[in-house]
Formats: structure tokens, sequence, C-alpha cells
């Protein structure tokens, strides 16, 4: 982003379009890239090495349904809650929502009367906010979207992306907008897997083609301020496996909170953009692929059954950077009915309907979805009374 020099310290190699979930008769050429991650040696920003064209990722077919999961279906409506509350109280408040997928915190602010648009290029998650009556301009949000939209609309007092902003490789086009859709006293605010969390778990996952940033407050900082930003608040969030919710506005238009600091001081303190710090992470992270790998092999050995649960994005980075294929894997269940019935992309895992997964209960079953463990392993109690084990790989190799 500032133009520095960037230093590779992980390469997960060749890997597919995460969401990109094949039929089982496809036979078209899969599409792979090289997943390799570095560091910039100026502004410590942490990014991909190899960029896959948007359109690649995000169209009519999206797979990914923001409500599947109702711990997010709650966190976002108490998010649309504050902005209700804090921030769009004026006469004629106006919010705008980057990724605003099938409008799962749009929702609140629609029922709650809220002048709001979501942007979204997924036509097809889109459409599903539309029917819930919220107002969705199919785009990708880049300065020329932005700039259209404060002529057709006005300008903004909240512009906010959840799990969209670090999937824009753009971010001077982003900024340029937002200059020209926020009001002087606006707030843009989003939130994203932080890589404090990431290092900490060694949640290499995390790191797949839609991910392309790992911000810190440090980088976000250093971002904010080249585009005359500034960011005034952060806030750690346990979402996704650990986010951090930034809060920007135009320098000098808020007070700075306290958390800030304390979090520039505590990445500084670890050393967390350090190369000696980014090198141990990723030999944590070849340590996890072997004992994940000898895991399920041994399972198989000794006549064990092992069904992979969530065909989450994330699991294309571990399935495809640890070999793990239909020879180890059966099959993985998920609840979105555009992932059901087709192949995992890359590891060419069938996906199936959650009930698969009870008929019968295997011995163990890898959670690939680990960021949902609490709701799913709560609705799944009956698999641990029935003997089964789960398999967790995040922040190491164990059973549950
Ligand atoms: N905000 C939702 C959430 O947190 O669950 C959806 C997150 S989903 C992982 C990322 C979304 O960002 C997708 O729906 C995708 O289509 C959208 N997206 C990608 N690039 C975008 C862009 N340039 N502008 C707006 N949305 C974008
Ligand atoms: P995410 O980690 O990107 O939110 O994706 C979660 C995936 O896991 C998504 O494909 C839906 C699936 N899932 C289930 O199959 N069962 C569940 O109970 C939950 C919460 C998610």
């Amino acid at each position: 982003m500032c133009g520095g020099a960037l230093r590779e310290f992980l390469d997960l190699g060749r890997q597919p379009v995460s969401d990109a979930f094949r039929a089982p008769d496809a036979t078209d050429e899969e599409f792979f890239f090289r997943l390799a991650v570095g560091h910039c040696t100026e502004c410590t920003m942490v990014q991909l090495l190899e960029e896959v064209p948007r359109e690649k990722m995000f169209h009519a077919d999206y797979p990914y349904h923001s409500s599947g999961s109702s711990v997010m279906r709650e966190h976002f409506t108490r998010t649309a809650r504050h902005f209700l509350d804090c921030e769009l109280t004026g006469e004629d408040s106006f919010l705008v929502e980057l990724g605003c997928n099938d409008g799962v915190m749009l929702r609140t602010v629609h029922e709650a009367g809220v002048r709001h648009l979501g942007v979204e290029p997924s036509a097809g998650v889109g459409e599903v906010a539309r029917g819930k009556g919220i107002r969705v301009r199919t785009a990708f949000f880049e300065e020329s979207t932005a700039r259209e939209i404060a002529a057709e609309d006005g300008r903004a007092d909240v512009v906010y992306a959840a799990n969209t902003l670090c999937h824009i490789p753009y971010l001077d086009s982003i900024f340029r907008g937002l200059d020209a859709v926020l009001t002087g006293g606006g707030v843009f605010v989003f939130e994203d897997p932080y890589l404090g969390d990431i290092v900490e778990r060694a949640s290499f996952d995390q790191i797949y083609d839609e991910h392309f940033y790992f911000f810190t407050a440090r980088s976000v900082a250093a971002l904010a301020a080249r585009h005359g930003f500034e960011l005034v608040d952060v806030e750690r969030l346990t979402v996704h496996g650990g986010e951090v919710r930034y809060t920007l506005a135009r320098k000098g238009a808020r007070p700075v909170a306290e958390a800030v600091g304390a979090l520039l001081a505590e990445e500084t303190e670890r050393g967390l953009t350090e190369p000696a710090t980014l090198d141990a992470f990723a030999t944590r992270v070849a340590a996890i692929r072997d004992q994940l790998i000898a895991l399920l092999v041994k399972l198989k050995e000794e006549g064990h059954s092992v069904v992979a649960y969530g065909a989450t994005a994330k699991s294309a980075t571990v399935a495809n950077y640890c070999g793990i294929g239909p020879d180890l894997i059966p099959f993985v269940t998920d609840t979105t009915p555009a992932k059901q019935g087709k192949l995992t992309p890359g590891s060419h895992l069938p996906v199936v309907t959650p009930d698969r997964f009870a008929s019968p209960y295997p011995d163990y079953a890898l959670l690939f979805a680990w960021n949902h463990a609490e709701e799913i392993m709560s609705k799944e109690s009956a698999f641990r009374a029935s003997g089964g084990k789960w398999i967790l790989y995040v922040p190491d190799v164990h059973l549950v």
C-alpha cells in the first residue's frame, strides 16, 4: 500500500478460489494461484503476494450467506443497534455498508426506518437482501461507486464494512471513495480478522484468496494517515476466530480513544510484525500441517471413520495445503444449499447436507468451521454423547 518492499514469510502452495465449489461432473480446468504472504518492510502491512481477479471470487453465485450462523446474526443486530443509538441519530441519517451480503446487518437498520444502502457485487446474496426490503446496489465499492452514491443519495454518516475491507486489494481507491462519500464528521467502521489473533493461534486458514490483507492497528493507522484519516478507536471482537473493529474519522474530527494507544503498544511489545515473529508463525503452521496429516493417516489405518464439518472458505487452505482429499475424508457437511451436492475446490471433498452427519455418527469429525465451535458443538452435543470426538487444528492439533 505504501510502496515499500514486501518480504515473503509463508507459502501455502497452489490454491484454488476458496468458494469455487465444483459440480461433480465439471470438466473445466480449475483456477489455481500461489497463496503466499509477505509483510511490508516500511508500513508493516501483511498481505498476499498474488492477487486473484475479483470477478473470479465475487459474482452472482457467491455461495457465502452471512445469516447462516445465529451467533453472527446476533453480532450484526447488536452492531446495527449501536449505530442507530450512537451515530444515526440525525433527522436524515444515512449509512452505507460495503459487502452487505444477505442483509444480515442492514435488516435492523431498515426495520428502524433509517436511510441506508448496501453495496454488494455478488448479485445472488444481494438479491436475498433486497427480498428483506433492503436497498442494495450491485457493484464493487471503489472511488467511482462512492462518487455516484454521494451524487445520488448524499453523504453518509457511517460507512461500515464487516469481513469485506480485507478482501479489497485496491484500498487507495476505497479511501478516495470514502473521502467523497463520508460527511465531515462521519466515521468509517470496519472489522476484519486480526493478525494478532492469527499469529497467536496459528490460525493459518484465515489466509485464503479473499483475505488479501491481515490488518493490525499499526498498519491501519499508517494506511489511514496516508489518506487524511485517523484511527480513532479499536475494539477486539471474538467472532470469526478473533477480529478487530477499527473506527476511522477524518484527521482531527474526533478524539482518539485510549484503546488505540493501548493496542499499538501491545503490538510493539509483542513484536507482532517483526520478521522473527512472522517466521516463527510460519514454522508453527508447517508443524500443524504435519501433525494433522499424521493424525488423519493414523485414524484411517486404525479403521476409524472420520468426516469433516463445515465447508468453510478457510478449509480450502487447510485441505489443499495439507493434501486432504476424499481418501482421508469421505465428505464434509454444510448447511449452505449452494455448497451441497458440490465438491470442495481443489481438494474435491463431496459436500453433503447436515443430516448425513448423524446417520450414523462418525468416530471423528474434523471441525473446519472451528470459528463457530461453540454454536456447532452445542447443536451437535449428541455426537460427543455417542462417543464421537472433534478434531481441531487451532491453536494446535487436538481432540475434544
Ligand atoms: N459483511 C458480511 C459478513 O460479515 O458476513 C459479508 C462478508 S463476505 C465474507 C464479503 C463480502 O464482500 C461478499 O459478499 C463480497 O461480495 C463483498 N465484496 C467484495 N468486494 C467488494 C467491494 N469492492 N465492495 C463491496 N463489497 C465487496
Ligand atoms: P464461515 O466460517 O466463513 O462463517 O463459514 C461457515 C461455514 O460453515 C458455512 O459454509 C456454513 C457452515 N456451517 C454449518 O455447516 N453449520 C453450522 O452450524 C454453522 C454455524 C456453519
